[in-house]
């Protein structure tokens, strides 16, 4: 294939040929793509409004340029390799016309379920390939795909169906995750009481325990595609068009529906898939994440899937039914490409090594990292008992917004530094800026993450409301988009990403704002006002410290029941992922005398630190911080 980089001189050489003239050197990458037609124009852009497009008047479908771009040499190729939640159920290997064919077929069936071009539809499955299915056959009529994690709640789930008005919901009627199922067509039965928009839900049977279906509007997955056509003439899409929508939270309370488009995702995606990995043909490509976050549809689905890529897809969890479970899966699937977080690999870490002595790992060339910074032992861990000494590790730094990776090493390529993403890649124009947005030049700088041009698979606003995407991310430093990270400029030009700089925190690698769990803990009835910040934990990065006032009613022998009462309200209205790790009850908070909450005095109180308040002689309660640090023990 052209595009691909085989050594550091010639990233240099492509990284200053894409800075020096990004049209030309995005239209050269995307010219291995098949388009209907071809753009008229590359790119378009202003970061006020904000507008950016690419590719412009192009017309394509990206199932085509999976499938028909690929089936004449690699029809039979394995395309996904299917690993069940228990070891003794057989795996499934889809091929790539096995793949063509159940999508074609789905795509015909959501067709025929009135589902058409533009229309939403909401993906809330377990990890089983008609996941994968479900998303192309959408991306194959041109209908918008919206995939919900599923460990959301009902609560989580009405929200999102809501804000984008969905047609459809595609379910099972349960999933497994190691020991335990979880009910998945109860709770979409739930969430789409509260939605109007909903005209049917497509259920597939995986658990095979009793669900109820509403007449008229539920149908099983299997009784839907019966005697369906498996052939589907893709629909024509702009390069502009939206290909999905993903929710991700931010500093304000309610997630945000992240739109990507169809032409740039696709080229951007696949460019970074194959040189970051630096993946050759004959790899096997394991990427743990959940289909229901960014990297699940930009590394498991979409990017490998262009390149014609064989992909391991796993339904269950790291440590089931036994700790060694993931080290098996990739001897037994001999996996060459192994891309997790830094949460999984500290946990895995916490075992010590005797889960990984009965596999040999040899299979593996390349490892990857995502979701969060990686600690300099983690890092050192994942290298030596994992890589063995040999598989470079590319730490990679991205997020829901960007489509795919920004700053990374290309495998085996660029020189590594644990904890250091390192640089940017071809076309990415990372700035680090001061508060002020003064661009910090040079190196050996800290500040303000932001990007100064636009690439291809950059977001294009946020589903119904234009403005809060312009809000949250452009106006921030005028002319930039700003990432909401800190970062690191080390005297190599290496970059070391800090973490959030917003209130955002990121627990095991999920994504989750401040005000999203406060919300959550003040539904709880005798909960008055609450306080979330993020703080230091050893597996999950950052964990979440609630500081809680409660109704005056409430005595404190009563404490301990409120404190489970509140993490079942919140595992109820966003999901399990966003119980506080821990929750501090108190009479106050500090407060500035506008009235709002000192954070940064509960930051240092959560991180066990005590004696570097600052000052607190403007708060408007400052008597209140003597009585946090005395229940927090400090
Ligand atoms: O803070 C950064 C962190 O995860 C955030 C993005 O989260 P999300 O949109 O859920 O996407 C995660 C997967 C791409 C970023 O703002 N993050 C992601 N990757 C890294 C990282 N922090 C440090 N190092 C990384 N490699």
């Amino acid at each position: 294939m052209s595009n691909k980089i085989h050594s550091l001189s010639g990233y240099l050489y492509e990284y200053q040929k894409s800075i020096a003239n990004p049209e030309e050197f995005w239209a050269d990458v995307a010219e291995r793509f098949y388009w209907r037609k071809s753009w008229d124009k590359v790119l378009e852009w202003n970061f006020e409004e904000p507008k950016i497009q690419w590719f412009i008047n192009g017309k394509l479908n990206i199932t085509e340029n999976i499938f028909e771009r690929h089936l004449f040499t690699l029809a039979n190729k394995t395309a996904i390799i299917w690993e069940a939640n228990d070891p003794n159920e057989p795996a499934i290997h889809l091929t790539y016309k096995q793949l063509y064919e159940k999508v074609g077929q789905f795509a015909n069936t959501l067709k025929n379920l009135n589902v058409q071009k533009g229309d939403r539809v909401i993906i809330y499955l377990p990890m089983i390939p008609e996941a994968v299915v479900a998303m192309l056959a959408c991306a194959r009529i041109g209908a918008i795909h919206s995939v919900v994690f599923a460990g959301f709640s009902a609560n989580s789930l009405t929200d999102r169906i809501n804000d984008c008005g969905a047609k459809v919901v595609i379910t099972a009627d349960g999933s497994y995750r190691g020991a335990k199922t979880f009910p998945l067509k109860s709770i979409v039965d739930e969430a789409v009481e509260k939605c109007k928009s909903i005209e049917k839900v497509v259920v597939f049977q995986r658990t095979h325990e009793t669900v109820s279906m509403v007449a008229g509007r539920d149908i099983w997955w299997h009784d839907a595609t019966a005697g369906v056509s498996t052939h589907n003439e893709a629909e024509e899409m702009d390069s502009e068009d939206m290909l999905f929508i993903l929710y991700t939270s931010g500093s304000t309370g309610k997630p945000k529906g992240v739109v990507h488009t169809t032409g740039g995702y696709m080229v951007y995606t696949q460019y970074t898939f194959e040189n970051v990995f630096q993946y050759k043909p004959e790899d096997i490509f394991w990427c743990t994440a959940d289909i229901g976050w960014i990297t699940g549809h930009s590394y498991i689905v979409y990017a490998p899937l262009l390149s014609g890529a064989t992909v391991v897809m796993y339904e269950g969890v790291p440590t089931y039914p036994h700790n060694g479970r993931f080290w098996e899966v990739i001897d037994k699937h001999k996996v060459t490409h192994f891309y997790t977080a830094p949460t999984a690999i500290r946990a895995l870490e916490a075992l010590g090594t005797d889960p990984i002595q009965p596999y040999s790992l040899k299979s593996l060339k390349v490892l990857g990292s995502v979701g969060e910074p990686i600690n300099v032992e983690a890092w050192q861990w994942y290298h030596t008992h994992i890589g063995k000494g040999r598989c470079p590790i590319v730490d990679t730094w991205w997020q829901t917004e960007t489509g795919g990776m920004l700053i990374s090493p290309l495998a085996g390529i660029t020189p590594t530094k644990p904890s250091f993403a390192t640089l940017p890649l071809c076309g990415v124009q990372p700035v680090i800026v001061d508060d002020k947005g003064n661009e910090l030049k040079g190196n050996n700088v800290e500040g303000n993450l932001c990007i100064k041009f636009p690439f291809p698979s950059m977001l294009r606003t946020t589903y119904g409301d234009h403005e809060r995407c312009r809000q949250t991310y452009f106006s921030t430093f005028k002319g930039l988009y700003f990432t909401g990270d800190g970062a690191r400029r080390d005297e190599d030009g290496y970059y070391r990403i800090l973490g959030r700089v917003d209130d955002v925190i990121n627990v095991s690698g999920h994504r989750l704002g401040t005000a999203e769990v406060e919300n959550a803990i003040n539904e709880h009835p005798l909960v008055i006002e609450s306080a979330v910040v993020g703080y230091p934990h050893d597996i999950k990065g950052q964990g979440i410290f609630a500081y809680v006032i409660c109704d005056s009613s409430v005595t404190p022998d009563r404490y301990e029941n409120i404190k489970n009462s509140i993490l079942i309200t919140v595992t109820k209205v966003i999901g399990a992922i966003a119980k506080p790790d821990k929750i501090l009850f108190v009479s106050g908070l500090p407060k500035t005398r506008s009235g709002k909450i000192m954070r940064r005095i509960l930051r240092k109180i959560a991180e066990g630190d005590a004696n570097n308040l600052g000052d607190i002689t403007t708060l408007l309660n400052p008597e209140i911080v003597e009585e946090i640090k005395q229940k927090a023990g400090l």
